[in-house]
């Protein structure tokens, strides 16, 4: 069975009972299942089987080496939004014509390193950016092939920190502004402007949103091919939401009866950048229950990792399910499951209701596979735990524990 499931009173990973990998490798960690990895690219890889297409793993939501290296070998593109990512995307082998490379402030360097590479193009999210890319591809004696992430003004109907295709984020170039880059990208000989992108925001829970997007790209298509660019390349992002907390989000399939015939119409190649419908579900965090702590009539599960390592709850009081690695799962007593962290904002559920437990149990973190570990960090001086891949019966340390001695690595004492 591919991902996490319960049998015989305990957590699995595949053929892995999650407790064989806490005893190896001590908590925190996180435990990642390969083939649910997979599954989930291939889901939305078939989806889009009738038209020319590239799923773009974005690896902003898990970009660990052998994530990627996985998903490289079923034919996925990558999606970056830095020149770390590119770095990383290339170690684990991505050819540089399946990379295309978005974020809305790329530096000279990170354009200059990517031209080098020679990635597929540049997602780019202004006006300025356009010029840049210029400067940097004309210093070079190259051409940068772009497409140009406009802002369709739709309401992904998503957390609003996580809202990316309304007017007033800061992400792609202003609707209303189509005539000035047609007339900037005319004048920057040395930027070749082939494709469209436009991504609402993430974790949608509906289509609807995604369908209209593609309608404002399709008429943009339209009128740029007019003008006589030669659009070909239609990039609609990611954002394909997950359940994490029985939310029933629409299958790629369904997506796709929305944007297929709106490619077909245009004749176009189709990119997209699908990340936590990838990784989301495809991850768990472990965790060691530490204290079990009595405060008034509150009670406290405080365990051995915190907002360092999935700071999801904290940033947008995200909801992840949590349950005891073994042993009864039948929720019932209301806590608030809380990391050793010094910070109020340390919290993985509050006032869920969860079995009884105690000192030294240890606990599953679910859907942590995706914006958990990227987002990780040292805070209180905790080392990064390590990252753990699974196959079959089989895992492997993917990234190991960080020491005290890495934390203080760069340092040096300025006395
Ligand atoms: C341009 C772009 N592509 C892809 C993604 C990945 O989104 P998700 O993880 O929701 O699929 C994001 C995330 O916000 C994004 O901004």
């Amino acid at each position: 069975m591919v991902g996490f499931h319960f049998k015989n009173n305990r957590w699995y990973s595949d053929g892995v009972a999650l407790s064989k990998i806490a005893e190896k490798v001590g908590t925190p960690c996180y435990v990642y299942s390969l083939p649910a990895f997979e599954a989930k690219y291939k889901e939305v890889d078939q989806a889009y089987r009738p038209v020319p297409h590239l799923v773009a793993y974005s690896i902003k939501t898990n970009d660990n080496l052998s994530v990627i290296r996985a998903l490289l070998k079923l034919g996925s593109g990558i999606d970056v939004v830095s020149g770390g990512e590119l770095f990383k995307a290339r170690k684990a082998g991505a050819p540089p014509d399946k990379i295309v490379f978005a974020g809305v402030g790329k530096s000279d360097d990170e354009i200059a390193y990517a031209l080098k590479e020679g990635i597929r193009y540049f997602n780019v999210e202004s006006i300025p950016e356009v010029e840049a890319i210029n400067g940097v591809a004309q210093k070079m004696r190259k051409t940068a092939p772009i497409a140009v992430r406009f802002n369709p003004d739709v309401d992904p109907k998503t957390h609003h920190f996580i809202t990316t295709g309304k007017k007033e984020t800061k992400f792609g170039v202003y609707l209303g502004d189509v005539d000035k880059v047609m007339k900037v990208v005319r004048h920057c000989r040395s930027v070749h402007w082939t494709g469209v992108h436009a991504h609402v925001g993430s974790q949608m829970i509906q289509t609807a949103s995604v369908g209209r997007a593609a309608k404002i790209v399709e008429k943009l298509v339209l009128q740029l091919r007019r003008e006589g660019f030669p659009i070909h390349t239609i990039n609609l992002g990611g954002g394909y939401g997950i359940d994490y907390h029985g939310e029933n989000p629409p299958k790629p399939s369904q997506y796709a009866r929305l944007v297929v015939p709106i490619i077909k119409r245009l004749n176009a190649t189709l990119i997209l950048e699908p990340g936590r419908y990838i990784s989301g579900n495809s991850g768990v965090l472990l965790t060691r229950l530490l204290y079990v702590k009595q405060s008034g009539t509150k009670t406290f599960y405080i365990v051995d990792s915190g907002m360092g390592e999935l700071i999801r709850p904290a940033l947008y009081e995200a909801y992840h399910q949590i349950a005891p690695l073994e042993g009864p799962q039948k929720a019932v007593q209301k806590v608030d499951v809380v990391g050793p962290i010094c910070e109020s904002t340390d919290f993985f559920a509050k006032g869920r209701k969860l079995p009884l437990m105690k000192r030294g149990d240890l606990m599953v973190i679910f859907s942590a596979g995706a914006y958990g570990s990227v987002m990780g960090s040292t805070y209180n001086s905790r080392p990064l735990p390590p990252e753990m891949v699974v196959r079959g019966n089989k895992f492997s340390v993917a990234r190991s524990r960080q020491t005290w001695q890495d934390l203080v690595r760069l340092e040096k004492i300025f006395d």
